[in-house]
Formats: C-alpha cells, structure tokens, sequence
C-alpha cells in the first residue's frame, strides 16, 4: 500500500505572506489556520510551512534563534497545536522547515560561542585563525559571493557563513550539536507533526582541511566570486548525518523527510539513500529548471529524472517556491498552466507553491521597498514571495494594512475569490487535476512511459491495472495535431473547456494540454 505522502498533494505556504490575522501586515499562524478550508475544497493535504522559530527574520526565518519557539510574529505554541490539530481533523499533514546547517547570529549558541575562544560552545561553530598575511582561512565564497569567513574582532577569528554574515554555520562535527539538534526535531515530532523539510541539505559539512575551491569554469555566466563549491557541499559526511536524522524520523513512525537538494541528477539520486534510507522527497526542481522551455527539453529532463530514479525511491515535482521566480511570471500565464498539468500528472508527489495555483505573477517593489537582503547583490527574492491575494477587497484581503511586501501584479484578475467563480480558471484546473489524482488510481502510481512528441508537444502514458491515460501537451502558440493512441475521452483540458471523446487525430489548440483517459486499452504498446 501505499505511503500516505506518495498519495499527497503537497502545497507550500510561506508563512509571512498566507494570510495576516492580527493586523500587522504579517502573516501568521492563525492565519493559516483561518484559510484550512480553502486548502481542504482545493483537495491538498500536505502542507509544508517555511520556517516559524523564533528568529530575527533577516533571512524571513531561515535564520532561526531558537529552534524549539514559535516566533512572535506568527503567534504563540497554542496557536501552533490548534492549527495542527485543524490540519489533522482536516486530514491533512503537517511537514516543518528545518534548518540544520546554520543558526542566526542573535542565537544564544552564538552569542556563547563568539563570546571568548575558551566559551564551551566555541566549537559549536566554525572558526579558525585566518592566513599569516591577514587573510581569511581560505578562497571559499558565500552564497552572495562575498567571502564566506567574517571576522570576530573580539576573540581575532574568522567564522564560516554559507549564507549571509549573520548565519554562521553550525560545526556538524560536534557530537553535542548534533543532539542539540536532534533535541529541536523531537521537540516538534512529540507535538504531533507529520515530518520535516531539511533546509539545504547538500551543505552540512564541509571539507576539514578547508582547501581552496576551484572558480566554476563550466558557468559560462559566472560572476566574479562564483566557485565550484566542491569542499564546502555535498561531502560524504553529509549522507551519514541525514541518514541518522532519518532514523529518528522512523522511530516516530509514517513520518516523511523532505529535502532541499540541488546538484546534478546523479549526485542528487544519493540523497535517497543507498546503503541506508535518507530522504524519502529529495525535492526534484528538474522540470523547473528546464531551459529553454521547450518540448524536448521537458521531455528529456522528465525522461532522465525517471530513469536515475533509484528502484524504490519516490519521484516528486516542484515547480514554485520562494527563492525562484514566480511560475506564471516565468513561463506566462497558458504555459504556467500547460507546466501544471504535468505536474499533476506525472507520476509522484506534486508541491505546489502558494499563489501558483492561481497563476499569480510577480511582485513589483521599489528599492526603498526590497526586503530580502540578497536584493543588494541582485539576488532578491521578494517577488516571489507577495501576499496571497484572496479577494478583490483591500489589500487583497490578505490584511487589514499595507502587507510587509508589494501583491502580486495581476492580484486583481487571479485572487481566490474571482478565481472561485471563474469555471475557466487556474484555480479550478488546480482543483479538477487534484480530484482526478483522487478518483483515478492509476494517475498516483509510479508507472510512466514517454509516447512521441516533436518540437511543439510532448506526450506521455500513464498505465495501470485499472486503465490507461494520455496526456499530451502543445507548448507551441499554434494548434496542433497530435495522433491518438486509440479512442479515449479527455477528462480536463487546460482550457477546462472540453470533455469530448477522441478518436484518431487529437487537436489540440495553442498552448493546450489534456488529460485523456483511454477506452481502448488496445493495440498501442506503451514501450
Ligand atoms: C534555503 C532556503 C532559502 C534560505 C536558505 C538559507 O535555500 O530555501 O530561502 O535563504 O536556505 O537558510
């Protein structure tokens, strides 16, 4: 049988932008919970929530002080336990963030750590004296590209940062930060959540001779500063750590480990475990970095994924989150449209990312108005994250105030509530393919073959015990004609405009895509 998450549909809330409930222009918990009826009518019901810990929000709480508090903006623990025990009642689950690699420097681990090199928690962190010269210990960039060594004027070292100054990494190395850390996600496993998301996964331990990266020679864009980060991600010690936290997830029963990894497919597969299980989601974000976007392209990232997929290892989809560019910004809105439907209909767990289900595009702000610090080195990531828009009222009834970040562009045309009533909508596409996956057993399994396809449109079959479907896409802004497998009856078109029965040649207007289910389970050989 399967696991309840390879049945899911997950949907991603950033939780400073879900929906305000106190008026502060901030999202929060109660927030979150006042909106469960939506989620549950669009039929997801694996939520995943950015990180809610006490923190000092430079990095929206990606930077935490305290792993085992919620922090004030998003409410209080009573909050949290209502919410999740809404979720549940909803049938819904719960999977936190979680953010292993660093803490913020307002941490009182920190603040200990930097306090006096003889501090117990000094070696909690990462800090070493720097070259004879007065240089930092070594080449290595952070992810701004600025150098990843701050220096501590107080005690006369330097401190390692993958991300901003203000998140030194945590010195994996150390026994004690590991059950420190261990102690954080059994804190939140003995409240009742359903698993966790593992925040840049690839980066928890770096090279302990700390030598020099390599510039990425292969980034013909490469920006000054950009290295090859070979010593300072995806060390071999990194798969024995995440193993281990896994181990604590199955001792707390159905649980599920999602994960953030990003490195090329082959070294990505690994981080499903080989000799011991690690993540059973490592997040799959090939179709969404495919570029062009076009229909080989899509087809082959698809193809490839599928076939490195480890024997019993899980496949997922993401095409949206909060560090890339809006899905329907990126593609526009038909092919946003064209992109969910195999999302929906690819075999594994799909993520949606909040807002995409309504084809809401980009944020437009000002400098003045920039939030993320990763803004100043042309990094920022603001768009993605508007409020979400739920009605045409003011600010999009996502608050009472002026909300912490600019809506969406086209808030007016795609909020929930016109969306709702629009039978065309994105929404409702959203909700028929969720309830499709729910009535068609075949769509949730794991079977997958690719059919033909060209340079306008792909196609694929989904076979089953209990039948077998097509799904055949146009990325091109012209009709086309695709030819049938057999006779089959399309059970929703992007256009949610046609539910005919086909035969012979299939039209499929510009940037359309269907989902067909196949009457006759005939001659065609899926192979
Ligand atoms: C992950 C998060 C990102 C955050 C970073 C540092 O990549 O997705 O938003 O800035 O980790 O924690």
């Amino acid at each position: 049988m399967a696991a309840w998450w390879q049945d899911a549909v997950a949907y991603a809330i950033f939780p400073l932008s879900f929906q305000d409930s106190n008026g502060d222009g901030w999202g929060d918990i109660n927030g979150v919970t006042s909106r469960l009826d939506y989620l549950e009518w669009l039929g997801v019901d694996l939520i995943w929530l950015g990180p809610l810990y006490r923190s000092p929000m430079i990095d929206a709480g990606y930077d935490i002080a305290d792993f085992t508090m919620i922090d004030p903006v998003f409410g209080t623990l009573e909050d949290f336990d209502r919410m999740l025990t809404e979720m549940h009642r909803r049938g819904m689950r719960l999977v936190m963030d979680f953010v292993p690699n660093h803490t913020s420097d307002q941490h009182d681990w920190f603040r200990q750590s930097r306090s006096s090199r003889d501090n117990p928690r000094r070696d909690w962190y990462i800090w070493r004296d720097g070259k004879p010269n007065g240089e930092p210990p070594n080449n290595w960039a952070d992810n701004t590209k600025q150098p990843a060594w701050t220096w501590d004027e107080a005690t006369e070292q330097w401190y390692y940062h993958l991300f901003l100054p203000s998140q030194p990494d945590l010195n994996l190395r150390n026994p004690a930060v590991i059950e420190a850390i261990e102690g954080g996600m059994a804190y939140w496993l003995d409240r009742g959540i359903d698993g966790f998301r593992l925040d840049s996964a690839m980066n928890l331990y770096e090279d302990e001779l700390l030598r020099d990266e390599p510039k990425d020679e292969d980034l013909d864009s490469a920006p000054p500063g950009w290295m090859d980060h070979v010593f300072s991600s995806d060390r071999p010690e990194t798969h024995a750590l995440i193993a281990r936290f896994r181990r604590l997830l199955d001792r707390y029963g159905d649980k599920v480990f999602v994960g953030e990894v990003q490195a090329p497919l082959t070294r990505f597969m690994r981080y499903y475990g080989r000799t011991e299980p690690m993540l059973h989601l490592p997040f799959n974000t090939q179709v969404m970095k495919t570029e062009p976007w076009k229909p080989r392209k899509v087809d082959a990232s698809i193809e490839q994924y599928m076939q490195l997929l480890p024997e019993d290892g899980w496949p997922n989809w993401v095409l949206g989150s909060h560090d890339v560019p809006r899905l329907a910004t990126r593609l526009g809105q038909a092919q946003a449209r064209v992109a969910s439907l195999l999302m929906l209909t690819l075999p594994g767990t799909p993520f949606i990312y909040y807002g995409d289900e309504l084809g809401l595009e980009r944020s437009q702000f000002s400098p003045e108005e920039a939030v993320d610090p990763y803004e100043p080195f042309g990094l920022g990531r603001d768009a993605e994250r508007g409020p979400m828009p739920w009605s045409s009222e003011a600010n999009a009834g996502f608050s009472a105030t002026k909300p912490w970040l600019p809506l969406g562009d086209n808030h007016r045309e795609c909020n929930v509530a016109v969306s709702r009533e629009d039978e065309h909508s994105m929404l409702n596409l959203h909700r028929r393919l969720i309830a499709l996956r729910r009535e068609h057993p075949v769509l949730r399994g794991k079977e997958y073959a690719p059919a033909w396809g060209d340079e306008t449109f792909l196609a694929y079959y989904r076979t089953g015990a209990a039948g077998r479907y097509f799904v055949a896409a146009n990325f091109s802004d012209k009709p086309v004609e695709v030819e049938m497998p057999g006779e089959g009856t399309i059970l929703v078109s992007t256009t949610m405009s046609r539910t005919e029965t086909v035969s012979g040649m299939l039209t499929l207007a510009a940037n359309e895509a269907v989902l067909i289910q196949l009457t006759d389970s005939g001659s065609s050989d899926v192979s």
